[in-house]
């Protein structure tokens, strides 16, 4: 089959662990019989300096033709004036809510090779498979108003919280739906005891667990889910959650399986039906670490496995995805490691050499 891939590799270390990427994926091509067609735009930084806002016109049009968006990190201290009005982060903001992506599905897995890259004790962290659902396009990051401005006693600063009863339904509902294919829990996390918005937030998952009774629903508070992760991370299945909550909880539980290098991402329009080709864009859930851009030090790993999440979300190529999957296990077993998963007794290798590792074994 073919496939229509935009890049975005955007800033920092971005175009590094998307190269790295796509060499793996051309391996699955030439394995499985696909061709990728890869088509590079500028996002973030890069492209703010190029046309003065942080993603064309032209290249969200690209993107909402194309199959998939592969997606780098966007930031670094040049674009960081807080007064700034355009800013590097606009533009994966942009690709999200104009793809329409409302489910950010963010796995944690702790990989038993990488039990001693954690620093959380390693009986804390054995077994830990869950899901995380963040709610993409909604809350605090969308809503308005939102403004700086003077009053006669000082400066003030509005964001508005806002979530509708459809944007909460569809994303808890996404919620269910992985929960029904894995161990059958589903952890809703909100502040319903402060917060307008988690109030509905639980009520609406109360509604809709009538039409899931096969899965387990819980609710609990976030700053509680934020202790209970580190407590008993193992614990969790599946959890669905708001934007907010969703950004600081998932940054929280990439610490479970060793290094924020570690952690993919899908988001989507809603879970795709079987064998459908559905839009999506996959990335890393790491920032554009700027002190480590140019130097072939990156862990291309999460980006690797958003590719791999790609074939199966998008691409319906759920075989092509293991084989990614199963390659990066296989080079972990072998003692190969980037610099963030150092430990004694293992390999160092640089972002091109584990790409090119991970490639080989495919
Ligand atoms: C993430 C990032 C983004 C977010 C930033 C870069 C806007 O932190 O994907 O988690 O807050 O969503
Ligand atoms: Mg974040």
């Amino acid at each position: 089959m073919k496939f229509n891939v935009v890049v975005l590799a955007g800033d920092g270390i971005g175009p590094e662990i998307c190269e790295a990427t796509i060499e793996v994926m051309e391996a699955v091509g030439k394995k499985y019989g696909h061709a990728f067609n890869w088509k590079h735009e500028l996002v973030g930084g890069a492209s703010i300096d190029k046309h003065g806002v942080a993603l064309t016109d032209e290249a969200l049009d690209l993107c909402k033709k194309s199959d998939a968006v592969l997606f780098g990190a966007v930031g670094g201290p040049k674009w960081d004036d807080p007064t700034a009005k355009v800013r590097p982060e606009q533009g994966i903001l942009i690709v999200r809510k104009g793809l329409g992506l409302f489910a950010n599905l963010r796995p944690i897995k702790m990989y038993p090779q990488l039990v001693n890259a954690t620093n959380l004790k390693p009986e804390v962290v054995k077994g830990v498979d869950l899901i995380f659902v963040r709610e993409l396009t909604g809350g605090l990051y969308y809503g308005r108003p939102r403004k700086t401005y003077q009053t006669s006693r000082g400066r003030r600063a509005i964001d508005t919280m806002v979530y509708s009863e459809k944007e909460i339904e569809r994303v808890v509902r996404v919620g269910f739906e992985l929960a029904r294919g894995r161990r059958k829990k589903l952890t809703s996390v909100d502040k319903a005891n402060v917060l307008e918005c988690s109030r509905l937030w639980r009520q609406i998952a109360t509604e809709l667990a009538a039409q899931y009774p096969d899965v387990a629903l819980e609710h609990m508070y976030v700053d509680a889910c934020s202790m209970r992760l580190i407590q008993s991370p193992a614990s969790f299945d599946v959890l669905v959650t708001e934007n907010t909550f969703g950004d600081i909880l998932t940054d929280e539980g990439s610490m479970l399986a060793g290094s924020l290098g570690m952690l993919p991402s899908a988001s989507l329009a809603g879970l795709p039906k079987e064998d459908v080709k559905t839009l999506g864009l996959y990335e890393p859930g790491h920032g554009s670490a700027p002190k480590r851009a140019g130097l072939n030090m990156a862990n291309p790993l999460a980006t690797i496995l958003s590719a791999a999440m790609m074939l199966r979300y998008s691409f319906a190529l759920p075989k092509e995805a293991k084989a990614v999957e199963d390659a990066v296990v296989k080079v972990l077993e072998e003692g190969y490691r980037t610099y963030d998963l150092m430990s004694e007794g293992m390999k160092k290798v640089g972002t091109r050499e584990m790409g090119k590792l991970i490639a080989e074994r495919i």
